[in-house]
């Protein structure tokens, strides 16, 4: 699974979206002291440089050193590589020691992980009883009536070549397992609904289609998903300013929790 998003690395720190300042605003509000984030699955680091401005330090690790080539090099973050499935030995000397992190942070990669492993560290590592988990996906893009129609057919022919496990985001996250408490103020861990906008050219967009695990996996099997009728559709469809640039939106999809007093 991990090797998904080795091939294409550089086309995914291009073309994939950032998230939204209102996203941490709520994430942040809820996490009572900003002193260490752990950011899992952190990629080419999405969310690293907004954390890195309001966290004294981040750590961001992923399976994928390739992925992590391609993250900001900032003063207070610091990257690791991390094997698939992490030992509390490597938790321990990579990330750090047990209730030493205020956050945990996933961007759209939580649905790859074994659930149960991946909980017991976030347990933990937390700082008890208000760390906090927050972990969020998106889902399919949105421009306008035409171009989506044309996309979400795209999108079905896509289909068998995603993992099941995409499923979970198609689901929107309300069917993950998070077994945590509500942070402060809520009643529930979500998901919580925001959005994130790109300003795309229609290369940018076929470079962000190219960055799919499930682009990567059709293509091992002989098949181009952004074959010549395709490109044609979505060409045609494509209706952008003099610059031929169109808001793309981006359905972000939150889930957010207290890790609470483990003793009670
Ligand atoms: C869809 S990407 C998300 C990257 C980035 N966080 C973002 O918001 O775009 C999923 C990332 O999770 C990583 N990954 C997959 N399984 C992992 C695991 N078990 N532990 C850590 N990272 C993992 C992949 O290498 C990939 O970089």
């Amino acid at each position: 699974m991990a090797d998904l998003f080795v091939k294409q690395a550089e086309q995914y720190s291009v073309a994939r979206p950032g998230y939204p300042q209102q996203l941490f605003d709520f994430i942040v509000s809820k996490t009572p002291s900003h002193d260490v984030v752990w950011d899992v699955g952190t990629g080419s680091g999405q969310a690293v440089t907004t954390l890195a401005s309001i966290f004294k330090s981040v750590i961001g690790t992923d399976t994928s050193q390739k992925q992590l080539d391609f993250a900001p090099n900032l003063p207070n973050v610091r990257y690791e590589c991390t094997s698939p499935s992490l030992s509390m030995s490597e938790l321990e000397s990579k990330i750090g020691t047990e209730s030493s992190v205020d956050l945990v942070t996933v961007a759209q990669a939580l649905h790859w992980f074994d659930h149960d492993t991946f909980y017991n560290q976030v347990k933990w590592i937390l700082k008890k009883p208000n760390g906090v988990i927050a972990a969020w996906c998106y889902t399919i893009p949105r421009t306008d009536d035409e171009f989506d129609l044309v996309f979400q057919n795209f999108y079905l022919q896509s289909k068998p070549y995603w993992d099941l496990l995409r499923g979970l985001v198609d689901d929107k996250y309300t069917t993950i397992k998070f077994p945590f408490d509500p942070v402060d103020g809520c009643d529930h861990t979500g998901p919580f609904e925001f959005e994130t906008k790109k300003l795309m050219k229609l290369s940018e967009f076929f470079t962000y289609i190219k960055s799919w695990s499930a682009y990567q996996t059709a293509k091992e099997k002989g098949v181009e998903l952004l074959n010549d009728g395709v490109i044609e559709a979505f060409t045609n469809a494509w209706k952008g300013d003099e610059n031929g640039q169109k808001i793309v939106t981006y359905p972000v999809y939150l889930r957010i929790g207290k890790v609470g007093d483990l003793l009670k």
